[in-house]
């Protein structure tokens, strides 16, 4: 049988047709320390198809080190952690997970919203050490939505997703992208294409849906904090190397923005330390897609990405290289 090699447990229910048709062998970084690129050259060499996650770094080393590697199916939607051009020019195929962690995801983005705009962290932290003693009028007080402009980075599946949200909420939505989205995507949406200047001037929350790349890196660096209100928020599902941290944490301590919320960090799973003393900063470690439903999903289209590679078909399902 052709041998599978999957860089962490998946959920099981996803993994059922590949265990029919090929060897799984699944690398356990609780026992066998995190999969570095030694690791993962060792977990690649006699595999046939790798499934790796946003912490594995796929580079050009781990991808020529087996010669009959035939397909990177990411357990994820960005690909940021694999090197694209290096796995085209050694004919492997390259996956992703599209659309089912679309809405675990924006759920996540809206989670953080209204635990930052609401002090959620906070408030927890009154109740479980006793200093809930009497009902107060001007305990954490915090942001109202409604009528709020929501700025979207990135208007692809989750932006909009998270643009849906928003309306709800009464929210009024603006977004900037690199190609403009389509009228009717704007029209049901409500959301109003702006530049990327207009978004940081007008928003009083900004989440962050793009993809990582040379463009985005450090997108939200010293000058951009500088332009947005010293009320705004800053939500990141997205990837962490988008801002800049240590700008930030300045920023955060300038009073040039009023808080934020983050799934994602600049060198995961390092947080910098500046923001982990933030009182304003609410921290996830990287929950976006983390629902049984989406997780599940997840491992099925991998799954279902290496059986395709190996029947041959011609159209492999959920191809990015
Ligand atoms: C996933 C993500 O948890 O899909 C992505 O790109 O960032 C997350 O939602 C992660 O990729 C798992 O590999």
């Amino acid at each position: 049988m052709p041998k599978v090699a999957v860089t962490r447990p998946l959920p099981e229910a996803g993994l059922v047709a590949l265990r029919e048709a090929f060897e799984v062998e699944i690398y356990d970084p609780v026992e066998q320390g995190e999969a570095d690129e030694d690791r993962l050259i060792e977990l690649a060499r006699d595999a046939e198809a790798l499934i790796p996650t946003v912490a594995d770094p796929i580079t050009e080393k781990v991808l020529a080190t087996s010669s009959h590697l035939r397909i990177v199916a990411q357990f994820g939607v960005g690909t940021d952690n694999i090197d694209l051009e290096a796995a085209r020019q050694h004919d492997i195929i390259v996956t992703n997970t599209p659309d089912v962690l679309t809405d675990a995801t924006a759920d996540f983005a809206f989670a953080l919203l209204l635990s930052v705009g609401r002090h959620l962290p906070q408030a927890q932290e009154v109740v479980r050490t006793g200093r809930f003693v009497r009902w107060e009028t001007q305990m954490l007080l915090g942001v109202e939505l409604r009528g709020k402009t929501l700025g979207i980075v990135g208007f692809g599946r989750i932006g909009r997703a998270m643009a849906r949200r928003a309306l709800g909420f009464g929210m009024n939505v603006i977004y900037h992208n690199r190609h403009r989205a389509n009228p009717t995507h704007e029209r049901t949406l409500g959301a109003r294409y702006v530049s990327f200047e207009g978004l940081l001037a007008e928003s009083d929350v900004i989440s962050l849906h793009c993809a990582l790349n040379e463009d985005s890196r450090h997108l939200f660096d010293a000058a951009a904090f500088e332009q947005m209100k010293p009320s705004a928020l800053l939500i990141n599902t997205a990837r962490g190397p988008v801002v800049d941290e240590n700008a930030l944490v300045e920023a955060l301590a300038q009073n040039q923005i009023a808080g934020a919320g983050l799934d994602v960090f600049e060198q995961e799973p390092k947080v910098h330390p500046g923001l982990l003393k933030q009182s304003r900063v609410v921290v996830a470690p990287h929950l976006g897609s983390a629902t049984t439903e989406a997780r599940t999903a997840m491992a099925r289209m991998a799954s279902e990405a290496v059986l395709a590679a190996f029947d041959e078909v011609p159209k492999i399902p959920y191809r990015v290289a």
